[in-house]
């Protein structure tokens, strides 16, 4: 074992959380937390793993589940692409390999719902293959101790940091290290002030030594943040029911439930378009963050305006509960239950 890893591995056996992914070798368990850990922390992900476990035990279970379960089940998680491509590998895996998860990198690759992360981490915890899971604990983990200026988020970078952490794995115990390293990364080496003193790496740690910690990892691009301004409509119907629609187009939420939706590509039209609305209520703006956008959104309680739409639903407030709805449309919700049954009374 070289140093890296026997320090990296005795740190993770002293320091570990204990999580219910990490006592199983089944692939589908493994890839079930690993599609839910994306982009989400370990104790926001940890109810809708066992949520997830409980109601779709099995392969099986999941691709024959009705989608619209699934979102609903996912509620909260955001990146609902996630879930959808959850379904989809899950039919994949049903339909080419007969419920039975591929055994070796390379194959898992070959699924349209799983990528070198997913794959490495499949192989490694479920099938003791030497394939080094490289997410973003690892670059962070990796670019401080080698003091690596590469970009993370070029073509290169990629290449460099996936040979190297391939490099560094233990070969003896791939899960054990892969699971170490990526522990040490949300633990120890944390994004920002990180406890370098308290650090069994601290006296081999280039990026501490050269005082480049804060500078590490690099990226060369910025990500563009696009910013939407939202009205949804609460329009109220004759007989007290509330419309919905499904989103249907590519991007966000796609198949979540919504108030239908006026789409402004400026503040200022936004703000307008408010002013000469004829309403009993209009919200506060809630701003809500995604990864490459902003939205600023407004809920507008108003009289019934048109027709209700083939794309469109008629239903009694409290049957939206069975309805997958975005977070944001849940905040608001949360805010304004009350108001909107007292509209729907008188
Ligand atoms: N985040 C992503 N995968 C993880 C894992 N296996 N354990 C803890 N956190 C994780
Ligand atoms: Fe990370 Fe600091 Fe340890 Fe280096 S010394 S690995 S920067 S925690």
């Amino acid at each position: 074992m070289s140093q890296f890893q026997g320090l990296i591995t005795h740190w993770y056996h002293q320091n570990k959380r204990d999580l219910p992914w990490r006592i199983t070798n089944n692939p589908y368990v493994i890839w079930l937390s690993e599609i839910i850990l994306q982009q989400t922390r370990v104790e926001q992900g940890l109810p809708y793993f066992q949520k997830f476990q409980q109601h779709y035990p099995n392969i099986n279970e999941l691709a024959s589940a009705d989608e619209q379960d699934i979102l609903n089940d996912w509620q909260g998680l955001g990146y609902y692409s996630r879930a959808r491509n959850l379904h989809k590998t899950a039919k994949e895996v049903v339909e080419i390999y007969k419920g039975v998860f591929p055994s070796t990198y390379n194959e898992l690759l070959k699924l349209t719902g799983i990528g070198p992360y997913t794959a490495a981490a499949i192989a490694s915890f479920a099938f003791g293959e030497a394939k080094a899971v490289v997410d973003g604990n690892v670059y962070r983990v990796l670019s401080r101790v080698f003091d690596i200026e590469e970009a993370i988020d070029s073509t290169q970078g990629k290449k460099t940091f996936e040979l190297l952490a391939n490099e560094l794995i233990d070969k003896k115990n791939p899960a054990i290290y892969n699971q170490a390293i990526m522990e040490f990364g949300a633990l120890q080496c944390v994004p920002v002030n990180p406890n370098c003193n308290a650090c069994p790496l601290q006296f081999q740690c280039l990026a501490y030594q050269n005082k480049t910690i804060t500078e590490r990892p690099v990226k060369s691009k910025k990500t563009k943040v696009r910013s939407r301004y939202f009205v949804y409509l609460i329009e109220f119907t004759a007989n007290k029911t509330i419309r919905i629609e499904k989103r249907k187009e590519k991007g966000i939420w796609q198949h979540l439930y919504q108030f239908p939706l006026i789409e402004f590509d400026s503040i200022e039209e936004k703000r307008a378009y408010l002013n000469g609305l004829k309403s009993d209520f209009i919200s506060k703006e809630y701003k809500h963050i995604l990864s490459h956008q902003q939205l600023f959104a407004s809920f507008a309680i108003v009289n019934q305006r048109n027709e209700t739409s083939e794309s469109q639903l008629e239903i009694a407030l409290s049957e939206l509960s069975n309805y997958p709805i975005p977070r944001l449309i849940d905040k608001f919700l949360e805010d304004h239950v009350d108001r909107i049954n007292e509209l729907l009374v008188f």
